[in-house]
């Protein structure tokens, strides 16, 4: 609902950046009706921007969204990674891989703890969420990604992720190979920490005529295993 909201603020300020409906607000005088009132803080955000391009718009924030979080960032990924026009599954809690590996630096061990020690990488418990958001102020719950996460907390119940990476069952990946071996997350993920939503990688490098391919086929596989004199032997990785 918030974020429905949202989006229609935010279509109303690039309405507004493009003048579309200028007319309406135009008349930045003691006029009531000319007045826009942020409904949250992610709206409060958008406003205070909107007046800062336009210093004659008349923007009232009620003190309940009048406070820095969740913050102008956070909102905006929140919104990219709900949004379906973003590449990339809508995933049943809208989280943000810019936000939290990009903006906020929070190493990708953190959370893809068993990638040093297992086959799988795993994604973190809802209890590594909580860690850190047990601790954030209530304005934060505007978000409905947030409510859901503390609606999985309430209910002990765990939240069911789209696996986007996925091999046939026949094949087997080994992240703590990999990893032991040094080969960094992104040669095969891809720049993770700039993407609101985690999409399977294009690949162009090893296939000459520059026709692109995706990053898990096994031509992609036994390149790298090539270059790097790994055994390519078939059943390395096929069962
Ligand atoms: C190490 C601390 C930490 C962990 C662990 C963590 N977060 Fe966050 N999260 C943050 C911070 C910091 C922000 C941004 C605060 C801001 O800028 O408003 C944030 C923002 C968010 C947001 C809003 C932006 C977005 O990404 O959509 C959501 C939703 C969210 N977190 C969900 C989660 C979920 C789900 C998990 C577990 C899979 C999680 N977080 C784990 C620290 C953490
Ligand atoms: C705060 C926790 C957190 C951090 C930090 C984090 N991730 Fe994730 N990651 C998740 C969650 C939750 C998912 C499942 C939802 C999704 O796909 O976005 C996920 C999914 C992924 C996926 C897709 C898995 C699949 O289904 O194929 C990849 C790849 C990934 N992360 C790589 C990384 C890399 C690389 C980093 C560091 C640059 C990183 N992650 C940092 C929480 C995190
Ligand atoms: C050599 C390439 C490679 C590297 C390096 C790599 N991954 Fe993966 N990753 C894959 C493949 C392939 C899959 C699909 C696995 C499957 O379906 O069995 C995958 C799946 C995943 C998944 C979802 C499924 C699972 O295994 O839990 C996550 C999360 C993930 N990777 C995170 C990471 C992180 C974080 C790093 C760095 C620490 C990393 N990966 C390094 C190739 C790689
Ligand atoms: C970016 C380079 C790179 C890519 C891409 C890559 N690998 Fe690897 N792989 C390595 C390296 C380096 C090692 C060596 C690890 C070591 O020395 O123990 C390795 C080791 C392995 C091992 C363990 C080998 C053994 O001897 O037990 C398996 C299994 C494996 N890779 C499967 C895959 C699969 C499946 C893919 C494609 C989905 C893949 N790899 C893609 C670089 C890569
Ligand atoms: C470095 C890892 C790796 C090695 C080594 C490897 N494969 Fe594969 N293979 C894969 C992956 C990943 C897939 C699934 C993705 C795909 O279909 O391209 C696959 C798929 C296949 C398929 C199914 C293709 C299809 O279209 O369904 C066959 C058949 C196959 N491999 C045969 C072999 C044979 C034979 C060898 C030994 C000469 C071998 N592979 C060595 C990674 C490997």
């Amino acid at each position: 609902m918030n974020t429905n909201r949202t989006s229609l603020t935010v279509g109303l300020a690039l309405a507004l950046s493009l003048g579309l409906v200028s007319s309406a607000v135009q008349p930045a005088s003691a006029e009531s009706g000319s007045e826009l009132t942020a409904r949250s803080v992610c709206e409060a955000h958008e406003l205070r921007a909107l007046k800062e391009a336009d210093p004659h718009l008349e923007i009232s924030i009620p003190k309940e969204f009048d406070t820095p979080w969740p913050s102008r960032s956070a909102c905006q990924s929140h919104e990219a990674a709900l949004d379906e026009d973003t590449p990339g599954l809508v995933q049943p809690i809208p989280f943000s891989h810019k936000h939290h590996a990009g903006e906020f630096g929070i190493d990708c061990q953190y959370c893809h703890s068993g990638t040093d020690r297992s086959p799988s990488a795993g994604v973190p418990s809802v209890e590594v969420c909580m860690g850190c958001h047990s601790q954030f102020p209530a304005s934060y719950d505007e978000l409905s990604g947030i409510q859901t996460l503390k609606e999985h907390w309430e209910n002990k119940t765990p939240i069911l992720w789209e696996q986007v990476n996925r091999l046939p069952a026949q094949v087997q990946n080994r992240h703590n190979r990999h990893v032991k071996a040094g080969v960094e997350c992104q040669r095969c993920h891809g720049q993770v920490e700039d993407q609101d939503k985690v999409v399977v990688q294009e690949d162009t490098e090893w296939w000459p005529w520059g026709l692109p391919t995706q990053t898990l086929e096994m031509g992609w596989c036994i390149t790298c295993h090539r270059d790097n004199e790994v055994s390519q032997d078939c059943y390395t990785c096929h069962y």
